[in-house]
């Protein structure tokens, strides 16, 4: 347990969904666990909970030892569906430096340092609903909009990426600049050209020469 603090118990009614920091009327207490029932924390604060009564829902679920009660926040976006308070990513689910690295080298080389890995955007995109339109200004080696082909192609989706990085140079001895990829942009346009190939999407790919400046 890392915040001791977010410890407490919560008070749920899995049949009306209420939850309250203090006990009420049909309420069972409800403590904050993990799938295999060890303990855990809540990301909400008590006070914040307090303020924020209505985004909380408390329901019956099926785990790994049976039925329990638990607290989720309430998906505004799709309703029924459920999102689990939960702080920690693990990068068994969502992968890690080292799985970006993989999928970089698979599609395009080992031509970027510091990849995040799609999983991660993933995890990200399944807030939004299906057909969101994702920005990312810091595109480095194009992580999300791969994400957003692999997303798409799973559920059919119909969302839509822009990416966009300067053309800040690669360092000269690196096997992006060995590769001929003499900017970060040059990166970010290999990948997601591979991956609009693979995935059939359309890429459309927009260069501004650098401000004198910036030159
Ligand atoms: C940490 S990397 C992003 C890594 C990316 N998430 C990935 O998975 O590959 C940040 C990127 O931002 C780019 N960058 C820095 N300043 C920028 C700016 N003003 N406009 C656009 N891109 C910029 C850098 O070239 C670098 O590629």
């Amino acid at each position: 347990m890392t915040a001791r603090t977010l410890h407490y118990p919560l008070w749920g009614d899995p049949e009306s969904g209420h939850v309250a920091t203090r006990p009420f009327a049909g309420a069972r207490e409800v403590l904050p666990v993990f799938g295999d029932g060890k303990p855990a924390v809540w990301r909400w604060s008590a006070p914040l909970v307090d303020s924020r009564p209505g985004d909380l829902v408390c329901r019956t679920v099926k785990g790994k030892l049976g039925d329990r009660v638990d607290i989720y926040q309430r998906d505004w976006l799709h309703p029924g569906r459920r999102k689990k308070l939960r702080t920690i990513w693990l990068a068994e689910e969502i992968g890690s430096t080292d799985t970006a690295v993989a999928e970089l080298k698979e599609i395009v080389g080992h031509v970027f340092e510091s990849p995040k890995p799609t999983g991660l955007v993933r995890r990200v995109l399944d807030c939004f609903p299906n057909d969101a339109h994702v920005l990312d200004f810091f595109a480095g080696s194009g992580t999300t909009a791969h994400a957003v082909a692999l997303a798409n192609a799973d559920d059919g989706g119909e969302r839509r990426s822009v990416s966009v990085n300067i053309p800040e140079p690669t360092r000269p001895g690196s096997n992006a600049h060995g590769a001929g990829l003499l900017a970060v942009s040059d990166i970010t346009q290999a990948r997601l050209r591979a991956v609009a190939q693979r995935f059939g999407e359309t890429l459309e790919v927009i260069v501004h020469e650098p401000a004198s400046e910036l030159s």
